[in-house]
């Protein structure tokens, strides 16, 4: 599906173009798949449709296949833990990307071997570096600092060691990132003449994630394009690297709206950013012993099969409008600070209310004040409906708190 522009002045007074739902979950066409299971325990909660998972990670694997030879798929798993742990995504055949000792553990545990693990983030213990290291995981390294450290327990362990490296670029209309090492500044060049001082070493890999909600794909082509420039000369005697993987980071938009901090917003289809990156990074990925090109989104993949649904616990009319009050809480969305929610009305049949809408505030059942978990039109609304927020598979569980109510659990149909 092509995604459309969304643009969304205020909450709640979407333009959303047509088609806009053929993104999500729908509960009224998939009611007797996706019913049982949301009516299995109360809510809130979260449901994941399991079919739109695997398609967003199918399309992601398509567009890959199409352009490079060797390509492996992993996925963030802070952006969702739920996701990880049912391991729909490893079953079709993701890697883990993970950024901390302990998601390293979590995704041991879930199976995938060393091989299939990318170690990312700018805190890893030498313990984990050493696990990491043992294990043969690729690890990428987010500063000099790191590098030292990594250099010298490498020593106490050449195993199968994968090491590489994560650079940044610093591209006009993308904010800086604090993370990795520079291009521009010969920082990631310094790093790999320092790699390859060491005898029998060469990093491994290079990576580089741009960040979240990238929409404009020429960002992805210049990035791919600086990374190309170090393969070209970052060799010895500025000679051509030679690297093992390149791994473009995630940061590609799903379905939903435009984020609040966005005054355009243009998500294009998941192919138009492989081929911004391949296409800069041809000449290394068509070579015979060329990289494998790794990617490692995280929202594109969880966040448009994913929808929280609540229950109305009280609906009063206020002035032209209504105020709803629902069994969930902000925090149980945390991002709604990130995006307006998109929000429709359901009766407990699952079918939508489909009313004239009135100007609607929904309240979170929080004993906070600034419990505000939507603002926009609704359907007049009546108590046992449910109301379901959309695109909220990205981030909003692994950031919710157990605060006031325990965090919803997530459901998969
Ligand atoms: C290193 C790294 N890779 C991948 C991701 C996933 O990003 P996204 O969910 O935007 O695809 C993140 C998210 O912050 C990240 O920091």
């Amino acid at each position: 599906m092509r995604p459309g522009r969304v643009d969304q002045p205020r909450d709640g007074e979407a333009f959303l173009p047509p088609g806009f739902f053929d993104a999500f979950p729908s509960l009224e066409r998939d009611r007797e798949r996706l019913g049982p299971v949301l009516h299995r325990t109360d809510t809130p909660l979260f449901l994941v449709d399991t079919r739109i998972l695997a398609e967003r990670y199918r399309e992601v694997e398509r567009a890959l296949a199409r352009r490079s030879a060797r390509s492996a798929i992993a996925y963030s798993f802070k952006t969702n833990y739920a996701v990880a742990e049912s391991r729909l995504l490893g079953e079709l055949g993701a890697w883990a990307e993970v950024v901390s000792g302990r998601e390293y553990r979590l995704a041991r545990g879930l199976g995938h071997p060393g091989e299939e693990i990318v170690f990312n983030g700018p805190h890893k213990r030498d313990d984990e570096l050493l696990l990491a290291l043992t294990e043969g995981a690729l690890i990428h390294v987010n500063d000099r600092e790191e590098l030292e450290r990594v250099l010298e327990l490498r020593m106490a362990h050449h195993g199968r060691a994968r090491v590489g490296l994560r650079v940044k670029a610093d591209l006009p209309g993308v904010e800086p990132s604090r993370f990795g090492l520079s291009l521009e500044d010969g920082e990631a060049a310094a790093a790999v003449a320092r790699m390859l001082s060491v005898p029998g070493l060469a990093p491994a890999g290079l990576h580089l994630h741009l960040r979240g909600d990238t929409d404009d794909p020429g960002h992805f082509r210049k990035a791919a394009r600086r990374v190309a420039r170090l393969l070209a000369h970052g060799g010895p005697e500025g000679g051509r690297l030679r690297v093992r993987s390149l791994d473009l980071g995630g940061g590609f938009p799903a379905h939903g709206p435009r984020p609040r901090s966005r005054r355009t917003w243009d998500p294009r289809p998941i192919g138009e950013y492989v081929d911004a990156i391949t296409g800069e990074l041809s000449p290394a990925l068509a070579h015979e012993d060329g990289p494998t090109l790794i990617l490692e989104p995280g929202r594109y993949l969880v966040a448009d099969a994913i929808v929280f649904v609540s229950t109305v616990l009280r609906a009063r009319r206020s002035g032209n409008g209504q105020l709803v009050t629902v069994d969930g809480t902000v925090t149980m969305l945390p991002l709604t600070h990130y995006c307006p929610q998109i929000a429709r009305l359901f009766t407990s049949d699952l079918l939508p209310r489909r009313d004239s809408s009135l100007p609607s505030t929904v309240l979170g059942s929080s004993c906070r004040e600034n419990d505000v978990l939507y603002s926009g039109p609704l359907p007049p609304a009546v108590r046992g409906d449910f109301l379901v927020f959309y695109a909220a598979g990205a981030y909003n569980s692994s950031l919710s708190p157990e605060f006031i109510f325990d965090a919803p659990p997530v459901l998969f149909a």
